[in-house]
């Protein structure tokens, strides 16, 4: 089966700090949406890569596209995105032309995962999960907290879950195309990831082992460290 990838990058990354929208953030010199999209291509599984750009900057995301080469086996598109996450993957589902029955979801913010995770997300799916995702134990233990009182009280701690049987989880996420278009067509709640759309359909969902260089650049500090690992690459 054919496998196509959806990068919704159509985020403002807000928390990064002030600047252009966070996709078109440059890393090592090169934007962070190209990256994104050359690790997609660098898998010989990914023939089709739609990328869900900025409502406003469709235009500018496909020149940036058309100016940085991409092997030849893989196409692109680029389609406007939405108000949320949930909503830009539904956009980029929707552009998917038909043959294309394994799709993967990547964000844009996770410019440097190896080849090796999405090849092995890829391999799960054609080995028959519905959905995959690529997940890391944690180093942190993890509270589960009341929402504070007023803003800038102390939030109480009401539970520390057992942090061996929490993971991280990352992407791309790979998932049987009809299952993900109908978690998508059934799923309103506002959720953080795909995979957790197809758990409430009550679709299992696997994982296979993520990769610390597959983290998400979130905050200023990840620019730091994806700088270093993109110099390391380099050495
Ligand atoms: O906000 P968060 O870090 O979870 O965003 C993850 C990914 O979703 C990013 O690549 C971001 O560009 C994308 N996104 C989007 N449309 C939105 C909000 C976020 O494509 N409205």
């Amino acid at each position: 089966p054919r496998t196509a990838a959806v990068i919704p990058a159509a985020g403002r990354g807000v928390r990064l700090g002030p600047g252009a929208p966070k996709a078109l953030r440059v890393l090592g010199g090169t934007p962070m949406l190209v990256h994104a999209v050359r690790a997609m291509a660098a898998s010989r599984a990914v023939s089709l890569v739609v990328v869900v750009a900025p409502p406003d900057g469709a235009a500018e995301v496909k020149t940036l596209l058309d100016a940085h080469a991409l092997p030849d086996r893989t196409d692109f598109l680029v389609v406007p995105g939405g108000e949320t996450r949930q909503e830009s993957v539904k956009l980029g589902l929707d552009a998917l032309p038909p043959g294309y029955d394994i799709v993967l979801v990547h964000d844009a913010a996770r410019p440097l995962v190896p080849v090796d995770t999405v090849d092995a997300v890829i391999e799960a799916v054609r080995d028959g999960a519905g959905a995959v995702v690529p997940a890391l134990p944690l180093a942190d233990t993890v509270k589960q907290v009341e929402p504070a009182a007023a803003p800038g009280d102390p939030e109480p701690v009401v539970a520390t879950p057992d942090r061996s049987l929490l993971r991280a989880v990352q992407t791309p996420q790979g998932f049987d195309r009809a299952t993900l278009v109908r978690a998508h067509g059934t799923v309103t709640d506002d959720v953080t990831d795909d995979a957790s759309m197809v758990e409430q359909l009550g679709v299992t969902v696997v994982t296979v082992p993520g990769h610390e260089e597959a983290f998400k650049v979130t905050r200023p500090l990840d620019l730091v460290l994806a700088e270093a690992v993109l110099a390391r690459r380099r050495l």
